[in-house]
């Protein structure tokens, strides 16, 4: 099978986007990584991705202004360029438009450091242990116009700790979240977990 032609989309240190690139150079992985797009100069993983030879391009927001939609031409114009078939969210902190949603609707997927639905948002870790939570986690999911409420693609807990302080709570997230990521995106590049399809209309049975 064809390997799909990805693009990962962040804001800074790329540890998930790392994850992906490593995944990526087995032999029989689904996909491959052709791009990586950061919306900041300065994101850390912009020198991993060039240390794996991997085609890298800084689309600054700021230099849109207040117009996201131009920004949204600007990385959808870089993607198709790249003949990009899979977008993956990996630390990408700008929120993105119904616009630029529905053009990659069923193609774009975002990691999350939460169990989702449970603490969507910021600081999932701080929340998850000023709730009391027993048990925390990570979740890829496709990304629809409404933040961290797309349907679930892969999901994995680990315990909270005694003791647990946000930083080692965080850590013991990201192996979950350095493991799932790929795997989620070979079920989605292998056809094995699709985007749900509103529901087809039930005709009038014949009378
Ligand atoms: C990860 O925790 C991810 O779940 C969240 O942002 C963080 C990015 O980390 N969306 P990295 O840049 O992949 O290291």
């Amino acid at each position: 099978m064809r390997k799909k032609r990805v693009a990962v989309l962040i804001s800074g240190r790329g540890s998930n986007m790392s994850a992906l690139i490593e995944a990526a150079q087995a032999r029989d992985y689904p996909a491959d990584i052709v791009l990586v797009v950061s919306n900041t100069p300065d994101a850390g993983g912009l020198a991993r991705a060039r240390a794996g030879a991997i085609a890298t391009a800084v689309i600054d927001h700021r230099s849109f202004g207040d117009n996201r939609e131009a920004f949204e031409r600007a990385l959808d114009e870089e993607l198709r360029k790249y003949r990009v078939e899979i977008v993956c969210l990996a630390g990408f902190m700008r929120l993105l438009t119904a616009w630029f949603i529905g053009r990659w609707s069923g193609r774009i997927l975002n990691i999350h450091p939460a169990l989702l639905p449970d603490f969507k948002g910021l600081h999932t870790h701080r929340r998850a242990l000023q709730a009391g939570a027993k048990r925390h986690g990570a979740t890829v999911h496709f990304v629809v116009e409404n933040t961290d409420a797309g349907p679930v693609i892969s999901q994995q807990s680990v315990p909270v700790l005694q003791g647990d302080t946000e930083e080692t709570l965080a850590a013991r997230v990201l192996e979950v979240e350095h493991r799932i990521y790929p795997e989620a995106l070979r079920l989605v590049a292998e056809g094995r977990a699709k985007f749900p399809k509103p529901q087809a209309e039930i005709k009038n049975p014949r009378v």
